[in-house]
């Protein structure tokens, strides 16, 4: 049985760094201890978003996850991992129409509508290709996921349609032309760590869904509750109590399978599924003294894991960190950790204590499977996006290349101009 730190050290040694490496066993491990806290009626759509990688999708996919995607490329990732278009949902505020003509043609389970004017674009589409289209309307609610630290619903954003507008206006939805609603979507926050507040938003929407149905005489297919689902990843952070999640899901989508037990219960997740599956992997490349601080220079930050540096976080708080070149017998010291970016904010670690480092070492940034490549500026300083490697079932596999120069030059067009420039 491998642990964490000896898969990481057999990928490092093979694909080097800066690397995302995944633990196989975590994430499935992870994944099911979802899905075994929601009972049998409910499907968990992992999202995309999240974190892209088809094998990573793959492997979820071959225990049975379905998918949520917001992009075309995603669509065809999840396709590609093995999902069945009845097992995608496929939602995000700016579809384009080509998008939305592939998932029309694919027959997704459901496109998410995020608008009126989106609804009346995809009847237009639907009416063009002679196809009734699935839909699922997304609701934007009076109500807000206590412990989320951000919000996509419960005040204004760009996602949904308001809740009062929607419950009143759904009976014109119902009538659109080539359009089936299924149902209604709602995704309010994530990273929730209280398992109460899960639940009350959890609730909140099948109240939604019972509200509409009433007021309409008719059911649906489908409710889709978001999720928001977190990990700790600081100090005075604690993880989900999935007991308690479970004792209090159970019930609450039990009873309303009980009498809805034609309508699919969805609920979305990314990171409680993949977050603490993955690490990513620096090297030390430079230690240095600098106004009296101690600065470790590595070969990866901000421009491969935004994140951990604390982007579009006011406060920056250090991800977990630790030195695994590190033996045990050595002394604990104060850094400041900085990845190879010329701007003063690529820290990845700040005043944070480290086995003491030396060059050449490795440092490695636990829960780092969500949001890391996804949310970063790869291209700052052309370094592009790092190696990503799955350690499964005792074997290193490389499941991204990390790009070349070549890559990132190729995508670039040289203008033959009519006047060459002089050089001086
Ligand atoms: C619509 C939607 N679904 C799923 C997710 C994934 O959320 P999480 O990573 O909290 O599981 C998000 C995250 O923003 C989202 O906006």
């Amino acid at each position: 049985m491998q642990t964490h730190k000896s898969k990481i050290i057999a990928a490092v040694k093979e694909h080097g760094t800066p690397s995302y490496i995944y633990d196989g066993e975590k994430l499935v491990s992870n994944y099911q201890r979802l899905v075994n806290a929601l009972p049998d009626c409910v499907d968990v759509f992992y999202a995309l978003k999240v974190n892209p990688n088809v094998s990573l999708v793959k492997l979820l996919r071959s225990k049975g996850a379905c998918t949520e995607v917001c992009s075309i490329t995603e669509m065809e990732i999840a396709l590609k991992a093995g999902s069945t278009p009845q097992d995608i949902v496929y939602l995000g505020p700016c579809k384009k129409d080509y998008e939305l003509k592939r998932a029309i043609s694919l027959g997704v389970f459901a496109i998410v509508i995020e608008s009126e004017t989106e609804l009346k674009r995809v009847s237009r589409f639907a009416n063009e290709a002679g196809v009734v289209v699935d839909v699922a309307i997304r609701i934007n609610p009076d109500f807000s996921a206590k412990g989320s630290p951000w919000k996509m619903g419960g005040r204004p954003t760009q996602f949904g349609i308001d809740e009062k507008h929607a419950i009143a206006n759904f009976g014109t939805y119902l009538n659109v032309p080539n359009i089936n609603i299924k149902g209604i979507h709602v995704y309010n926050g994530t990273n929730i760590l209280d398992a109460q507040s899960v639940y009350e938003n959890s609730k909140y929407i099948l109240g939604l869904y019972e509200q509409i149905s009433q007021k309409y005489n008719t059911t649906f297919s489908m409710v889709d509750v978001g999720g928001g689902m977190g990990i700790p990843y600081f100090p005075n952070q604690e993880e989900l109590d999935i007991v308690e999640f479970k004792n209090l899901m159970t019930p609450l989508f039990s009873d309303f399978h009980k009498k809805y037990p034609d309508t699919r219960i969805i609920m979305e997740s990314g990171r409680f599924i993949i977050g603490t599956a993955g690490y990513f992997a620096v090297g030390v490349n430079n230690i240095k003294i600098n106004h009296g601080k101690t600065f470790v220079v590595t070969d990866g930050g901000t421009n491969c894991h935004s994140a951990s540096a604390g982007s579009g976080r006011v406060v920056k708080r250090n991800f977990p960190m630790e030195n695994i070149s590190a033996t045990d017998n050595l002394e604990e010291f104060e850094y400041q950790v900085a990845g190879p970016l010329c701007s003063p904010d690529d820290i990845i670690g700040r005043n944070i204590k480290l086995k003491e480092v030396k060059e050449g070492d490795i440092l490695v940034i636990n829960a780092s499977g969500a949001y890391g490549s996804t949310s970063s500026p790869g291209l700052f300083h052309s370094h592009g996006f790092p190696v990503e490697a799955l350690v499964y079932d005792d074997q290193v596999h490389l499941i991204r290349h990390k790009d070349t120069s070549d890559d990132i030059i190729s995508r670039q067009v040289v203008v033959d101009f009519k006047k060459e420039p002089v050089l001086n």
